[in-house]
């Protein structure tokens, strides 16, 4: 990478790399859907890749989505899951349960605050016994999405 490399100007360099990953990266990119090349797709692996580290610093703010499906007849489970989110008020922005079947329900919660504590929440909530199914995605918010 040369010396200067302000916003906006693109720097050239060449990497090493397998040929059977690049021939596999290569399809991948051919089935389109996504980015148009290699270098577009290298940029969001690299954008990414900050994002996610961005996320992991405690103070970092982040929005994001909980997805949970359980079973309500396992134990307690409802209450459980209802006692943690009381204590997490402040981070729920939105939440959406549905009544999958008999059985099954999903939730669905918006998040939004500290990235330690959108963390902690979904670490309680994902590994109280009966869930079945849970699934985090979370993105930065606007300051860290501007690159
Ligand atoms: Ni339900």
């Amino acid at each position: 990478m040369s010396g200067h490399t302000g916003a906006g100007e693109l720097a050239r360099f060449s990497i090493a790399i397998p040929e059977e990953l690049l021939a596999a990266f290569d399809a991948q990119i051919a089935r389109g859907g996504g980015p148009a090349n290699r270098s577009e797709a290298i940029r969001d692996l690299i954008r990414a890749s900050l994002v996610k580290d961005e996320l992991r610093r405690p103070d970092a703010e982040v929005i994001g989505s909980l997805t949970m499906i359980y079973g309500h007849h396992t134990g307690d489970l409802t209450r459980r899951l209802d006692a943690v989110q009381h204590d997490y008020t402040a981070e729920i922005v939105s939440t959406m349960h549905v009544h999958l079947d008999h059985h099954n329900c999903l939730e669905i919660l918006a998040l939004r605050g500290q990235g330690s504590r959108v963390y902690e929440l979904a670490d309680k909530l994902l590994g109280l016994r009966g869930v079945k199914h849970g699934e985090l995605t979370c993105a930065a918010t606007e300051e860290s999405l501007e690159r």
